[in-house]
């Protein structure tokens, strides 16, 4: 199976989680916190060609973090999402036809199973590239400015965007260069461009730890998978 790169972005701050310090250095389980959590268990799944980590140029908690000797460390981290990862994917010098998959620091629940379903569409060599992503359970609703429903859409329609999401380097590169103050994710850069794009599913549980209650909720994921 194709071995991709791995990058991880971990240079945000984190405010929703209102801890006062980056979500990503916060406790989670067994004496490691979050970032050691996510980036042990996707190290531990042996299947990736290399692992980096960006983190902000004046963070003060890395180094007393505990990560794998082979995981990279880059300071390079930028305002937004985007241009962090834009930064670390400069920074690491890659092929540019060599593929990285990007996946947020505060994910640490993600399934193996579902990188390996992302991994083997890549591998196919159809798509520009593959994310993960859920499927909605809720109804959805348009809301207008006066919180006023003005439409339900239907939501089979909709997937809730996951992380990783795997492209070509260079191309990645390329996409974000123009889009480093609105690329929420990925894809959307690269969805701009015109890449074919796979959607892979991955369960709920792969949540994004945000506010104080999902870090509850992870770790009762955790503890399931
Ligand atoms: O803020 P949000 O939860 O959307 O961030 C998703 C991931 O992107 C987190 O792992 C966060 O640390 C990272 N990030 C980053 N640089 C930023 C903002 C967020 O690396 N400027």
């Amino acid at each position: 199976m194709l071995k991709p790169h791995l990058l991880i972005p971990a240079a945000g701050v984190g405010s929703r989680m209102k801890i006062g310090y980056p979500k990503q250095y916060m406790p989670f389980v067994d004496d490691r916190n979050l970032l050691e959590t996510t980036v042990w268990r996707l190290s531990e799944m042996t299947l990736f060609a290399s692992i980096a980590v960006v983190v902000s140029t004046d963070d003060a908690y890395i180094d007393h973090c505990d990560l794998p000797q082979s995981v990279r460390v880059l300071r390079c981290g930028g305002k937004t999402r985007a241009q962090s990862v834009y930064n670390g994917l400069k920074a690491l010098e890659l092929k540019g036809d060599e593929w990285v998959l990007v996946h947020d620091a505060a994910r640490p629940c993600v399934s193996k199973q579902a990188i390996c379903r992302l991994i083997e569409r890549l591998d196919l060599g159809d798509v520009d590239g593959a994310i993960l992503a859920s499927p909605v359970v809720d109804t959805l609703k348009i809301v207008n400015e006066a919180g006023l429903i003005e439409q339900t859409v239907n939501r089979e329609l909709y997937r809730s965007a996951q992380t990783p999401q795997g492209f070509h380097v260079q191309a990645l590169i390329h996409a974000l260069a123009d889009r480093l103050q609105t690329a929420t994710d990925e894809a959307s850069a690269m969805e701009a461009v015109g890449a074919k794009i796979a959607v892979i599913d991955s369960p709920v549980s792969n949540i994004k730890v945000t506010h104080p209650d999902d870090a509850l909720l992870a770790k009762f994921f955790l503890q399931s998978i």
